[in-house]
């Protein structure tokens, strides 16, 4: 080639190859949750329109085919277009299609499959490429988040994705046993996880207060466990179905040896006591526990987990062992006994006994055991896998010793904490200092809903939105941190949840019209905005004695662990407080509501009982509220507030911590800051 020529077609490819800049804020201007791994912005945009199709390559799974067609719908229904194309399927011509979908081969579901994507939209039309369907499933996700409009129509920004997980292991538990949580709530919220590219649902199926799964070998298992509320086994088998189809793999949980009473309702004679048992209607830790020094335990778990292996096709089986108290194992002389004669010192090491014994059936059956951070033990094989839940102290020991961990501890959500908490607790800790051998070993982490305190009513408001960012966490780059830019993103994920069938937004109306009917609600709202349940688990301590039947309607049931309106206040303050004065009017604004709610809220109080609970709490955001107003009036014109004055404006908020119905104000910080700001 002449030397011309050579410059020539450096030229041409240079042109075609800036198509796409890569930019390290090309996912800035996106709201897709988790944030890809790599975003390369374009020019132009790709314009839907109703000849939009989508076809599939000819070796496509009938699962891609499905979930390429819930896609179309999906955008059907937030566009209101309607396409031509009824159904995805192979073997229809691809030359003309919109989007094309091209897959190596169907994926396993198996933990390390490959689940990365290729995604690229440009004017002309939209790729879609992926070594397995269940790639291809998670770059339909992206793509559908990705859905724009202008005034001219919908659209989809012109931009190259390359994706791929950071953890292969991204789970979410569902308790269904503290309140069982029937097959739509579990259906929905698979969809969900779906949407924010979980991959495995930890079922946890047996506790003290219930066993949720039908036994053709062991009827009384929920004949005498359950009152009745389980999944038979047809109804499992559609879930594991229903959740592989969406590319999740479910890994049961049979919580063993403790938190079994509901076991024992039905076999009390494998129970370290002698009983007689009934499902247990309290919350806490119990001292019931299977007999680990009885022949016939081991038969039993061999014919149950014979079974269970059969019905869960997963490769991992989670045996719980959490929160043993040993105590039935000491007040038991042949347990005792037994102890002596076989030189096992104490309680852990008795469990650590029991759990190799199961782990021997469960071998034979070939199942992989995975337990919460107590059967972690220097006797135990290193074939077994950690889920840390009480610190990261186990992880890093699991690591260290050479077991495969996942971390759970700085996910409960049913602990109510902040979106960004969750969202800053990294599965791969800085501090932990493990060396680059040791990380392979951290297989990635799960979000926990227990269960004590939510019902299949409210239970999707305490999953979601929180847990999608949890989900980038465990998908997205360890770099991916801005909590800000999180927090811009989390309302178009949270309304894209309620899309694919999340209940977290639609049922707070239905719970409040159980509470005031048909009253104006806009009072309860304003306080809504700004309060949460109380943190960890003192509800149980603040006067309410709650069981398993205690209703879950209150104020305090329908507030959220993140309130929004609390959040973007506080948000407002700091940049205020850190030079935009423009912001003034909005905080303004924002605290004259507040402090007028009081009035507009008694009103709605007097007439629902129900109500009464929270009073203190509109009280108190009221008096808060005008002391922010006095603090604000003191910025603007630059006077600086005597100390004194300071000094009893931040009694009076200390105060206002106090919660009231379990619930607390969360913009009482905020508020802080301007009053501290009002003095200087
Ligand atoms: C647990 O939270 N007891 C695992």
């Amino acid at each position: 080639m002449k030397k011309n020529g050579y410059l020539w077609l450096c030229l041409i490819l240079v042109l075609f190859s800036s198509t796409f800049i890569l930019s390290a804020d090309g996912a800035k201007n996106i709201s897709v949750m988790p944030l890809p791994l790599k975003t390369e912005t374009g020019n132009g945009q790709f314009r839907l329109d109703e000849k939009f199709v989508v076809s599939v390559s000819n070796n496509a799974s009938d699962r891609l085919c499905s979930a390429a067609s819930r896609a179309l719908r999906r955008i059907s229904g937030k566009t209101g277009l309607f396409f031509q194309q009824d159904y995805v399927r192979t073997g229809e011509a691809s030359e003309n299609a919109s989007l094309k979908i091209i897959v190596e081969r169907t994926g396993k579901i198996k933990l390390h499959e490959d689940e990365s994507y290729t995604l690229t939209i440009e004017p002309g039309g939209i790729s879609l490429k992926a070594v397995t369907d269940l790639g291809a499933l998670h770059g339909l996700e992206t793509l559908v988040q990705l859905v724009d409009k202008d005034k001219d129509g919908y659209l989809l920004p012109a931009l190259k994705i390359e994706d791929a997980p950071r953890f292969a292991w991204r789970g979410l538990m569902i308790d269904a046993c503290r309140h069982f949580m029937p097959v739509e709530m579990i259906k929905r919220n698979i969809d969900a996880m779906a949407a924010v590219k979980l991959n495995v649902f930890h079922w946890h199926l047996s506790e003290d207060q219930g066993f949720r799964v039908e036994s053709k070998t062991f009827p009384k298992l929920t004949g005498l466990g359950s009152d009745g509320l389980f999944y038979t086994q047809s109804e499992i088998k559609d879930i594991i179905k229903y959740a592989e189809d969406r590319g999740i793999s479910v890994v049961p949980e049979f919580d063993i040896p403790g938190h079994s009473t509901a076991w024992f309702a039905g076999y009390p004679e494998l129970a370290s006591a002698p009983g007689p048992y009934k499902v247990e209607r309290k919350w806490g830790v119990f001292d019931p526990v299977f007999d680990p020094t009885n022949e016939e335990t081991y038969k039993f778990f061999d014919a149950f987990f014979k079974e269970m292996s059969e019905l869960f096709p997963n490769e991992y089986m989670h045996i719980g062992g959490d929160e043993n108290n040993g105590k039935d194992w000491k007040k038991n002389e042949k347990i005792q006994e037994y102890m002596k004669a076989h030189n096992i010192p104490d309680a852990h090491a008795l469990q650590a006994y029991f759990n190799k014994r199961i782990l021997e059936i469960l071998t034979k059956y070939n199942k992989k055991m995975i337990g919460w951070d107590e059967i972690l033990h220097p006797d135990m094989p290193k074939n077994i896998i950690i889920q840390s839940w009480r610190g990261v102290k186990s992880l890093k020991e699991s690591a260290q010793k050479g077991y495969q961990a996942l971390l759970s501890n700085g996910y409960y959500i049913d602990l109510c904490y902040s979106t960004a908490t969750h969202y800053l607790n990294d599965p791969l800790p800085e501090n932990l200092n493990l060396s680059d051998d040791e990380k392979k070993f951290i297989l990635g982490g799960e979000a926990t809903m227990w269960a004590e305190l939510v019902s299949p009513e409210n239970v999707d408001s305490r999953i979601w939105p929180r847990t999608a960012a949890i989900a980038e966490r465990f998908w997205s780059a360890q770099n991916v941190k801005d909590v800000r830019d999180m927090y811009r993103r989390l309302p178009a994920i949270s309304r894209e949840l309620e899309d694919v069938g999340a209940l977290h937004l639609k049922n707070r109306g239905s719970m409040i019209r159980r509470l005031i009917g048909y009253d104006d609600n806009s009072a309860l709202l304003t306080l809504l905005g700004v309060i949460e349940p109380v943190k960890e688990y003192s509800r149980h301590s603040q006067g309410k004695s709650y069981n398993s039947y205690s209703p879950l309607t209150r104020v305090v049931d329908i507030a959220v662990p993140d309130a929004d309106d609390a959040r973007n206040f506080g948000f407002a303050v700091d940049d205020f407080l850190a030079g935009k004065v423009e912001l003034e009017k909005e905080i303004t604004t924002w605290l004259q509501c507040w402090k007028d709610n009081k009035a507009k809220l008694l009103l709605l109080i007097d007439k629902n009982p129900v109500l009464k609970e929270i009073e203190p709490l509109s009280n108190s955001l009221s008096d808060i509220a005008e002391l922010g107003m006095d603090a604000m009036k003191q910025i603007k014109a630059h006077n600086k507030a005597s100390q004194d004055r300071i000094s009893i404006a931040l009694q009076k908020i200390k105060k206002a911590q106090e919660p009231a119905g379990q619930a607390e104000l969360a913009n009482l910080s905020a508020i802080e800051k301007l009053i501290k700001k009002s003095g200087e």
